[in-house]
């Protein structure tokens, strides 16, 4: 299950990524907003719980440039957070640092390269190996 959520400025490109999980028969649960004006870090918020719970594995935070949510969500502990707007960066975030939630800009990142950040970042494992160990000094900065 993928936690997904915008603002204002990210539901145009909501509303793609969501048919897009559709066609690929991927579940997800919508955490809004549904077009009008919210704060950002409202919608973080919910998405993050939803993955820290258990709820879902991953999330998608979608706002005009993609930092805003990024910002929010890497102050939850446990979020992993990438604002990608290429797909190696995509690809990359999820096989070397584990990122479990994808963060796009919607003013910034055209549709259907959006959509294809999205199949990346989706489709991609973490590798372990050396990465683990990174990963582990990323997680002990979390409680310092
Ligand atoms: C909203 O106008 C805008 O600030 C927001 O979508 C985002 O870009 C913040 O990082």
């Amino acid at each position: 299950m993928i936690a997904i959520g915008c603002d204002h400025g990210g539901y145009e490109l909501k509303l793609a990524v969501e048919e897009y999980l559709t066609n690929r028969k991927q579940e997800f649960s919508d955490c809004g907003c549904n077009g009008e004006t919210v704060d950002y870090p409202d919608i973080a918020e919910k998405v993050c719980k939803k993955i820290t719970s258990g709820e879902c594995e991953k999330g998608i935070l979608i706002c005009g440039t993609g930092i805003g949510m990024s910002m929010c969500a890497n102050k939850a502990a446990g979020i992993r957070a990438a604002v990608c707007g290429d797909t190696f960066s995509a690809k990359f975030t999820r096989r070397h640092n584990d990122a479990n939630v994808l963060c796009l800009g919607g003013r910034v990142t055209g549709k259907g390269l959006a959509l294809e950040i999205v199949r990346e970042f989706l489709d991609n494992e973490f590798e372990g190996g050396r990465h683990t160990a990174r990963l582990e000094k990323m997680k002990n900065m979390e409680v310092k």
